[in-house]
């Protein structure tokens, strides 16, 4: 038996104000894409905002249904529709933000597994990996590929 062990790199700023410009633009797109988000079950907002190769920036909210399972999250939304707008192009970066009635929230929001699972798929098919921002009111957080986030995934078929 080996113990084995993993170690996590990530970038952690204390107010969006310190981050890259083209970082905060796109954090600011996905606190407005929240905006657009049905969220009738949960009452949670979540935006997202997808910067593909091409410079493009596409949108998503999360999409609830009354049949549970029908709805999709703001993340899944929004590369879903990226990948079938424009195929050829690969992700750069994906920015994460949820909102309450007092706007954005002070806790980060980290992708679901599912949607984790469909950001590893795309960086596969891309061949490079993609920059994940987590926002909150305050810290924001930056992981480069999704293997920083979900570092086993499934990836036997892909
Ligand atoms: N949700 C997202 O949109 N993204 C996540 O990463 C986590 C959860 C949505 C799904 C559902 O509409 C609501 O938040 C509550 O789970």
């Amino acid at each position: 038996m080996t113990e084995r062990q993993l170690h996590i790199n990530y970038l952690e700023y204390s107010s969006a104000v310190k981050m890259p410009f083209e970082d905060r633009e796109l954090l600011e797109s996905a606190i407005s894409a929240a905006e657009g988000a049905y969220a009738k079950y949960s009452s949670f907002r979540v935006g997202a905002a997808v910067r593909m190769s091409n410079g493009v920036v596409v949108i998503g909210s999360n999409q609830e249904n009354a049949a549970y399972p029908s709805g999709l999250c703001a993340e899944r939304t929004a590369l879903f529709y990226a990948s079938a707008r424009y195929p050829g192009e690969s992700v750069e970066a994906i920015a994460v933000v949820a909102l309450d009635d007092k706007g954005v929230l002070t806790e980060l929001t980290y992708p679901c597994g599912a949607c984790r699972q469909v950001m590893a798929e795309y960086e596969m098919r891309a061949g490079r990996e993609m920059r994940i921002i987590v926002g909150s009111a305050g810290v924001v957080q930056v992981f480069t590929g999704v293997r920083s986030l979900m570092p086993f995934i499934f990836d036997n078929l892909a």
